[in-house]
């Protein structure tokens, strides 16, 4: 059995990727590990765009460099588009939440189960946080409206360093009672 623990921390935000592409059938495997994640009501407010074709990855990469940002995009061999979709919720709930009530915290979980299968098939991945939706929407030909939960770059490590994480001490963040 592998250590889940080790594989944790051995998952970090990789901002120096070689430009290699990325093996379609590893990003299979990362996708298929987020469709496993968790949701409220099994509702799977999700869908998956993998974007490889090297002319899109470069597109995707500007999208995603806003105010300066995320420059080190330019050699990441492909993107993971997660996409909010609407949730079905079940019946007693429906009256009570909104069918989304639930998607954010879904696709935070989609996107974790995504970057660590990635770190365990020996790729670096880097969540963007702020990238240009329209911009998206165009190159992926999207609707306008689509809803987008977020978007991951994909690479092969320029090097394998493992940095130390920066989390603050476990006793500050958990209490027993
Ligand atoms: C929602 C979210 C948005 C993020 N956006 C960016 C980003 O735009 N650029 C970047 O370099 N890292 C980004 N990160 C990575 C965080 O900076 C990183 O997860 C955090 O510093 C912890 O480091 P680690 O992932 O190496 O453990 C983002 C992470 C999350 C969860």
């Amino acid at each position: 059995m592998s250590d889940f623990l080790e594989l944790a921390a051995r998952r970090q935000s990789c901002r120096s990727f070689s430009g290699a592409r990325v093996e379609r059938d590893k990003l299979t495997k990362c996708v298929e590990a987020g469709r496993l994640a968790p949701s409220g009501c099994n509702g799977q407010p999700w869908s998956f765009v993998v974007v490889d074709d090297p002319g899109k990855v470069a597109g995707i990469a500007k999208c995603g460099q806003v105010f300066g940002n995320n420059a080190f995009t330019d050699k990441a061999g492909a993107f993971i588009v997660v996409l909010e979709e609407h949730a079905e919720l079940m019946p007693a709930l429906r009256e009570m939440l909104d069918s989304q009530f639930f998607a954010k915290g879904d696709i935070g979980g989609a996107v974790v189960n995504i970057c660590l299968e990635a770190a365990d098939l020996g790729l670096g991945t880097c969540i963007i946080g702020l990238y240009n939706r329209e911009k998206i929407a165009k190159l992926l030909d999207l609707p306008r409206e689509q809803r987008f939960g977020a978007l991951i770059a994909v690479g092969c490590p320029a090097d394998g360093t493992i940095r130390p994480k920066v989390r603050k001490p476990l006793e500050e963040t958990v209490r027993y009672v």
